[in-house]
């Protein structure tokens, strides 16, 4: 099939390799032509584990190409009336001033879609957007098109991405369920035919209406965010009895009914969709009247969460930090990303700092997004980054875990009590093993660990 993917940030370039890579023929157009120059190089913004191999098999083979305008990328793409175009929108949907989505970026593809179509198209949203978007979407490409005189045929579907950073590639091509919202035949067998090559059973690929698969992604990922909450409120339960969270976990998920996934307590959820879809769901729910209890607590409990490192740090060791070396591993919002947008280890980092701490911060790959993300606590010399997990810990009072990279369970603990001046480690994320650090005399904590 021929596609347009408009936005080459994470899910435009994601969704275009991983279609370009199944024989369809593909073009990914941004706005920013710097993106564009270094992507038709095979230099890829995001670090995202293979995503460049992908991109790179798929430049080779001339099914994946870049365009910096979506007029250039459609005349590129070329139309043939007998053969309908997809045009995916993947921009992002930033958080507006008051806690919904900003559908600018939106709204300004679909401007664009409507003064360049040229042919047959669908048009499908993948951005993550609010009920009834795709009839804006619908109803701008049809003003552009009644502007231009042109009475050209085309639909607007809706397909919510599920990749999660880090494992996005692996998502793609196993996922457990596509869903496809459209009102229309033709539409949905378009793209059934899209995906088929995508999945083991046919009962993964998902048809419903449009406002039923908009609402499919925010509720999907407001139930994640809900279960977070929802056991980081239980491990803070289990810290006053002292009893396990852990065991409670396990208990609790292996009634199949709940199951094992997303009920790891920790230090608080982040990055670019949860603490965002949670608040534009918030606004969703409100603007219909129904008061978003349920969603308001959640986000009320990640807020609070967050704290939870700094406030054990202050329970230890007193809230006058001045002097206290403390080091931080991990500042990436969870492993296998550089991703850093609402990481907890800003407000720890922030928290500490503030409270007088000299902090020295280390993480396998967000060292460059961090250095931008406190630049001004570099500048004034209260944070370093180290290049080495042990070089961070020299002499610190005590070592906080903030994100669960598998590096640090090989950490030699030996030689990090001998690097160390107080050999107390703080676990953000239930990562290390409690035991094995007590023998070696280590005071530890983790999240509800008893
Ligand atoms: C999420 C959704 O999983 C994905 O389907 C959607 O398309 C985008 O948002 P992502 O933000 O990449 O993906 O990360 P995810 O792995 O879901 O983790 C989100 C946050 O929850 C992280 O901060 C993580 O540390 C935290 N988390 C996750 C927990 O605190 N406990 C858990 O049990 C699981």
């Amino acid at each position: 099939m021929k596609i347009l993917v408009v936005g080459a940030g994470y899910v435009g370039l994601v969704t275009a390799a991983c279609l370009s890579s199944k024989d369809n023929q593909v073009i990914c157009v941004d706005t920013d032509p710097s993106k564009i120059a270094r992507l038709e190089k095979g230099i890829i913004p995001i670090y995202e584990p293979g995503l460049k191999e992908v991109v790179d098999a798929s430049i080779a083979s001339g099914n994946l190409k870049f365009s910096d305008s979506i007029k250039n990328g459609m005349t590129k793409l070329g139309s043939d009336s007998a053969e309908v175009n997809l045009i995916f929108i993947a921009v992002g949907t930033p958080q507006g001033e008051d806690g919904s989505a900003d559908l600018r970026y939106v709204l300004a593809a679909a401007k664009e879609i409507g003064q360049s179509l040229n042919g047959p198209a669908i048009v499908i949203n993948k951005s993550t957007v609010p009920v009834g978007t795709a009839d804006l979407v619908k109803g701008e490409i049809a003003w552009q098109l009644f502007q231009r005189k042109c009475f050209i045929d085309f639909d607007v579907a809706s397909n919510p991405e599920f990749l999660k950073e880090g494992a996005a590639i692996d998502d793609f091509f196993n996922p457990d369920r596509i869903v496809i919202g459209t009102e229309s035949e033709t539409t949905k067998a378009q793209l059934i035919k899209l995906y088929q090559p995508y999945v083991k059973q046919a009962s993964q690929l998902l048809t419903v209406g449009v406002k039923e698969a908009e609402l499919i992604k925010y509720a999907s990922n407001a139930m994640l965010a809900t279960r977070i909450s929802f056991m980081n409120e239980i491990a803070n339960v289990c810290d006053r009895f002292g009893i396990n969270v852990e065991d409670v976990r396990a208990g609790m998920g292996s009634d199949s009914r709940i199951g094992p996934a997303f009920l790891r307590p920790g230090c608080g959820y982040g990055g670019s969709c949860f603490p965002k879809d949670v608040q534009a769901l918030v606004r969703i729910a409100q603007s219909v009247g129904v008061d978003p209890i349920v969603l308001n607590g959640v986000e009320s409990r990640n807020k609070k969460q967050k704290q939870y490192l700094f406030e054990q740090i202050v329970a230890k060791m007193g809230k006058d930090l001045d002097g206290r070396k403390i080091c931080v591993w991990g500042l990436a919002f969870k492993p296998d990303t550089d991703d850093m947008r609402e990481a907890s280890s800003i407000d720890l980092i922030r928290a500490l700092c503030h409270a007088g701490a000299a902090v020295t911060a280390h993480d396998p790959v967000a060292k460059e997004v961090a250095e931008h993300v406190f630049a001004d606590l570099l500048r004034n010399g209260k944070l370093k980054i180290e290049d080495d997990a042990l070089a961070a810990a020299k002499d610190a009072d005590a070592v906080v875990l903030v994100t669960e990279w598998a590096a640090y369970k090989q950490i030699d603990f030996k030689k990090l009590k001998a690097t160390v001046k107080a050999p107390v480690v703080f676990d953000g994320r239930n990562h290390l093993d409690p035991a094995a650090l007590k023998a070696l005399g280590f005071s530890y904590a983790g999240v509800g660990r008893a």
